[in-house]
């Protein structure tokens, strides 16, 4: 990783002197005429130090010192003045300065407090990363005050230290993964590999030789014997992922696999025992695959023994600024940016957008703000179009009360029609001939009621 510094004084000899000396040290080095030249630059890109000189004609050091810290606390500041006054000195340790130099510079010492300034300000980053992944080894964070997340993280610590298969729900970006990898950090099995496979990132062949693993010679290309996932998970968790894409001929070795606790490896008669917990996860409705022969119904019936529905975003709405100042603590600071927070016009659009893609999405549009906002806070301007076009869209209508045991009991029929409909309709892609065929009614009767419920 380069390490980048920002040289600051408006000596332009001085300067390019710097530049030089840095150069030759191995430093990457920008240049500024100014303090506010050196606050633009801090904003719109990412230092390991600023070395800066005191006094300056526009703005000087003491102030660009200020205005550095308030945009980056963490990001070490030296300061170099021609006259040592042990007040400014004083001062600018106070308002947080890395240290101070005296001009000239005695060079071997500028050296050093470079390192320091750098080695420090790295450890402070990396401590930082450290304390995150242990609070996550102890299970990931699943965000969100709605009931609908309370009642999730409920399941999840009832459900985790049984044996169960689970069958996790949900539209894509919602955190299906997560789920898993909570159950898996809250079991007995916690200690043991938690194995991950991509049921749609493989073709048919491949995805077996994966699962089961295969002998030396089973097929052209296979040197080695190899051990499949189900091995490697054994005493442990595996997570299968995009298990509505798997075929329908490996299905029934899942599921022969799951009822025996056994696994052939491919080009072997002698079966494995393993001792393994299977989550799977899908975001497709596995009962409409099972009744249109995509999917078996034995080993539907076989994973579905705990079903887990995480809910889309929009149907929590309440959760996005939560998850919103999450995501933005995580990329200003992998960014080196000190942003405060979000406009209010900014939440208020990030309020009226649905999230197609849920959380995923919504992280993925904070990222790309933290990496575009040049001020303290993420305006419109930083979301990307499809979100900011939200601003136009009416606030959400206040979605009907929703039974936490996914009852239907007590809902308006008219509530339950029109769920059923929206649920359809994203289900098939917006396809309203084919929502209509899964509705049982016709397109006509499907039009008549999205024009009744204003979901047109
Ligand atoms: N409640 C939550 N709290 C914190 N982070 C979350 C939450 N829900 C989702 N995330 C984050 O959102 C991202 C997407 O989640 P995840 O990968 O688990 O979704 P998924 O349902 O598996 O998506 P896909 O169907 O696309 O595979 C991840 O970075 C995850 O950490
Ligand atoms: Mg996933």
């Amino acid at each position: 990783m380069n390490t980048r510094v920002l040289v600051v004084d408006d000596d332009d000899a001085h300067r390019g002197m710097l530049r030089m000396m840095l150069r030759s040290w191995g430093y990457e080095v920008d240049e500024a005429g100014d303090g506010d030249a050196a606050v633009e630059a801090v904003r719109a890109q990412s230092y390991d130090a600023v070395l800066t000189d005191v006094r300056m004609a526009r703005m000087d050091g003491i102030h660009a010192l200020k205005g550095i810290l308030a945009y980056n606390p963490a990001l070490p500041v030296i300061l170099m003045t021609a006259y040592s006054s042990v007040e400014t000195a004083v001062e600018a340790l106070r308002l947080g300065a890395f240290d101070y130099l005296i001009k000239p510079l005695d060079f071997e010492a500028l050296r050093q407090c470079l390192q320091k300034a750098i080695e420090q300000s790295r450890c402070s980053v990396e401590n930082r990363e450290l304390r995150r992944q242990l609070t996550e080894a102890a299970g990931p964070e699943i965000l969100g005050h709605s009931p609908a997340v309370e009642e999730l993280r409920a399941i999840i610590a009832t459900v985790a230290p049984t044996e169960a298969t689970v069958l996790i729900n949900g539209e894509s970006g919602t955190g299906k993964e997560l789920v898993a990898r909570a159950l898996h950090m809250a079991s007995e099995r916690a200690s043991r590999p938690l194995v991950t496979v991509n049921c749609a990132a493989l073709a048919e062949n491949l995805l077996e030789s994966e699962l089961f693993g295969h002998e030396r010679g089973a097929f052209t290309g296979a040197d080695k014997r190899r051990e499949g996932r189900f091995v490697q998970a054994d005493g442990g968790t595996l997570f299968l992922d995009e298990i509505g894409e798997m075929p329908l001929a490996l299905q029934a070795k899942l599921l022969r696999a799951l009822q025996q606790g056994e696994v052939q490896r491919v080009g072997s008669d002698k079966p494995l025992t393993v001792d393994v917990r299977v989550i799977a996860a899908t975001n497709r409705n596995l009962q409409i695959e099972v009744a249109e022969k995509r999917f078996r119904e034995d080993l539907y019936f076989r994973l579905n023994v705990i079903n887990i529905e995480v809910p889309p975003l929009r149907r929590r709405p309440e959760d996005i600024p939560l998850l919103a100042a999450h995501f933005l603590q995580r990329y200003a600071e992998r960014n080196r940016k000190s942003i405060k927070g979000f406009s209010p016009q900014a939440l208020d659009i990030m309020l009226r957008y649905d999230w197609p893609g849920n959380v995923r999405e919504l992280e993925n549009a904070v990222e790309r703000a933290a990496i575009l906002c040049t001020g303290d806070r993420i305006t419109p301007r930083e979301l990307p179009q499809a979100v900011a076009r939200a601003a136009d869209a009416p606030l959400p209508a206040e979605q009907p009360a929703e039974q936490g045991d996914g009852s239907l009991a007590g809902l308006k029929l008219d509530d339950v029609e029109r769920r059923a409909i929206e649920e359809t309709l994203r289900q098939t892609g917006d396809n309203k001939s084919e929502a209509a065929r899964r509705l049982g009614i016709t397109r006509a009767t499907l039009h008549n009621k999205l024009r009744k419920y204003g979901l047109e």
